[in-house]
């Protein structure tokens, strides 16, 4: 690519494509590329890197990972109808989400015990993240305190996801503090009350809070340490039994309801006067209907990853019903299974307005840190900019239904759930 194309000056958003031609030029400075971004070979250097707790925390899906595989076959359904000879000299990835331009539709799913894939857990994420303009969620199963995250991210776009504890008055402090470290909106998680069966974490007892590590987002929090006191126990002397008692707190296995969703909307509403809240985990017209009536303001259409129900619908499916539902009526994100710029391409043509990406970036973290994961993110942004020049789009708006040919769903078991 020419770095001297002329358009570039007149491209409101960063020429990320160019991200290929310094990785092409740069054995001419003795350099390498830092890593190679195919998805499959991303996981089995972070597999590599990674300890054994590590690896099984991270690829662990629900029960027999067909939600995972479905997820994946979903998209292979779906083919890019390139077009040719479209003006894409001045091509824009950018959109907006809850007011916020921001460069690309893509943002940083949340994912929890960041620590357990880097000493520095979620920092370096979210200062990639900051540095991007793309936004950054942070799990309530983060590992570092909300405050560092806040500063890590700097001037950056972030939500903060909530797993909504059955204390009300420590569900209160976590929406204070994340409002009071500039986080822009609440994204509530409907399907993770406690994690599903997962074979090889149960099978290894891999579950870090319960082992020392991973609490902090709790361990600094002012209710949740009048808690603690209460309980007699100390988090320096007794760090096993203090995550635990977070974590039970977070994935505590009882079941919320809609009126308590209600309560929790207003109550971030007050706190933070008025900003987005939204539900992640809706897989169901009904459910994203419901979501709707009650003044949500936004969706993430999203199995989890297939990390919690095994053998559901595929997230990307459930995306195409949910859009023709109430599409019109609020702002709907998805995920689960993005691994490419196509992927990304082909949940906004079937009517996603932003997508967020998770395992790409562990990978990236477990293999190299901070440097890993700003790695895969440009990498993953230069691959979006590159499909769009050749497959011929010039702006996300244009990216819709009309750009694929979808086939029927014929969906078979597949064996190796990591070579999809
Ligand atoms: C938590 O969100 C998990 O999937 O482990």
């Amino acid at each position: 690519m020419d770095p001297k194309n002329p358009n570039r000056e007149h491209r409101s958003t960063p020429q990320y494509g160019l991200y290929q031609r310094e990785n092409f030029w740069i054995s001419n400075e003795g350099k390498t590329p830092p890593f190679n971004t195919d998805p499959n070979k991303l996981e089995e250097l972070a597999k590599q890197k990674l300890t054994e707790n590590g690896w099984y925390y991270a690829s662990s899906n629900a029960g027999q990972s067909y939600t995972h595989t479905v997820n994946r076959q979903a998209f292979y359904r779906h083919r890019i109808i390139p077009r040719m000879l479209v003006d894409t000299n001045k091509r824009d990835t950018a959109t907006t989400i809850f007011g916020h331009r921001v460069p690309a539709p893509i943002g940083f799913a949340p994912i929890g015990i960041n620590k357990i894939y880097h000493p520095l857990g979620e920092l370096p994420v979210a200062k990639v993240a900051g540095e991007l303009g793309l936004p950054y969620c942070l799990s309530t199963a983060g590992s570092n305190s909300i405050e560092d995250v806040g500063k890590a991210n700097g001037d950056g776009v972030r939500f903060f996801q909530l797993y909504m504890p059955h204390d009300d008055e420590l569900t209160v402090s976590l929406l204070q503090r994340a409002h009071d470290s500039g986080f822009k909106a609440c994204i509530l998680t409907l399907d993770t009350w406690q994690l599903a069966w997962r074979h090889d974490d149960i099978a290894t007892s891999n579950y870090a809070f319960y082992h020392g590590t991973g609490a902090d987002l709790g361990l600094t929090d002012p209710v949740f340490q009048m808690r603690l006191k209460k309980l007699g126990i100390d988090p320096i002397g007794r760090p096993n039994e203090a995550g635990a008692a977070w974590i039970d707190n977070v994935w505590h296995g009882r079941a919320h309801t809609w009126e308590k969703v209600k309560w929790v909307i207003g109550i971030w509403k007050q706190i933070s006067g008025g900003m987005p809240f939204c539900l992640k985990g809706i897989q169901c017209v009904e459910d994203a209907k419901t979501a709707v009536e009650i003044g949500c303001d936004g969706i993430v259409v999203s199995n989890h990853a297939g990390r919690q129900v095994d053998g559901a619908i595929a997230s990307l499916d459930a995306l195409e019903k949910i859009v023709d539902a109430v599409g019109d009526k609020t702002y709907i994100m998805f995920d689960s299974g993005i691994r490419s710029a196509s992927d990304v391409f082909k949940a906004l043509a079937l009517g996603a307005k932003f997508v967020f990406v998770g395992r790409l970036w562990v990978w990236g973290l477990s293999i190299m840190g901070e440097h890993g994961v700003r790695h895969v993110m440009r990498g993953l942004l230069a691959e979006l900019d590159i499909l769009m020049n050749v497959a011929g789009y010039l702006d996300i708006s244009q990216i819709d239904r009309r750009a694929l040919e979808s086939f029927e769903k014929n969906y078979q078991m597949l064996p190796e759930k990591s070579k999809l």
